[in-house]
């Protein structure tokens, strides 16, 4: 919780979720506990905050809960590593303060060593770093791990697969991002499938693969169909009028 030492409390509801689990599950999770939470209840619909209505943020997030989304996913930017800015710790913590959701952020910005600490006492119970913003991510991940968040490690589309492979052993979750990072509403790049698709072999079966960028109708399925078990959406729900019936459609179309 903000301002604490431990990790984040979260109360974990499988209620309403897209494989219809009718048991509601509830409790404080630690991060291996949200881990294997995430992975039992996949294909998870995370919905990238980026392109709510910030005007009402509150009732965003009561709205994408009210669709029974499992967690909330926060791409944070730092004008820098990418060429846009988002949020900074406050706004984690506002988030944290209205709702029980886990709460996904994905940091691209240049030297997260300086800034995990602070996002995770705002409420962020998984932390996911860039390959490219750090010389050796595994210090970054062992810290992470260290605060009590899942570590998560994320790779663009033009960066190869090799340049993580030495540090899957500390990864919780890897990021396939399928468009190039910095803004929402861009085209889905074929590139992460293949990807998606050799992690899944390589990584232990409890680590998360995670996918993010131009997910939506069209392109879910072979995501998920390529091993992607987390699925962030951003214009695919926020675009829509009823976000109760986009990811009720989303989980659907990627349950395979
Ligand atoms: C891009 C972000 C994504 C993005 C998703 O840098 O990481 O989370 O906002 O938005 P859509 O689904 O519109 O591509
Ligand atoms: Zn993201």
């Amino acid at each position: 919780m903000p301002g604490g030492q431990s990790s984040p409390q979260v109360v974990f509801n499988v209620e309403a979720t897209c494989r219809s689990v009718t048991d509601t599950v509830s409790g404080v999770l630690s991060p291996g506990a949200l881990r294997s939470q995430l992975a039992s209840a996949a294909p998870v619909v995370l919905p990238s905050m980026l392109l709510c209505d910030f005007a009402h943020l509150a009732d965003e997030i009561k709205r994408v809960e009210a669709a029974g989304v499992h967690a909330l996913h926060l791409d944070v930017m730092d004008g820098h590593f990418v060429p846009n800015l988002t949020y900074g710790p406050t706004i984690v913590e506002a988030c944290r303060s209205c709702t029980n959701l886990p709460i996904d952020c994905h940091l691209m910005i240049s030297n997260p060593a300086r800034y995990v600490a602070d996002y995770h006492k705002a409420g962020a119970n998984s932390l996911t770093i860039h390959i490219e913003a750090v010389p050796d991510p595994r210090p970054v991940l062992e810290q992470i791990r260290s605060l009590g968040a899942l570590a998560g490690l994320a790779l663009n589309p033009s960066t190869p697969l090799e340049s993580i492979l030495n540090v899957l052993d500390v990864c919780d979750l890897v990021l396939v991002m399928s468009v190039q990072p910095g803004f929402g509403g861009q085209k889905f790049q074929p590139v992460a499938l293949e990807k998606l698709k050799q992690l899944r072999k390589l990584v232990k079966p409890e680590v998360l693969l995670e996918v993010d960028g131009g997910v939506n109708e069209s392109t879910i399925k072979t995501c998920a169909e390529a091993g992607a078990q987390l699925f962030v959406v951003g214009s695919a729900i926020f675009g829509k009028e009823d976000y109760n019936q986009s990811v009720h459609h989303l989980c659907q179309l990627a349950h395979v």
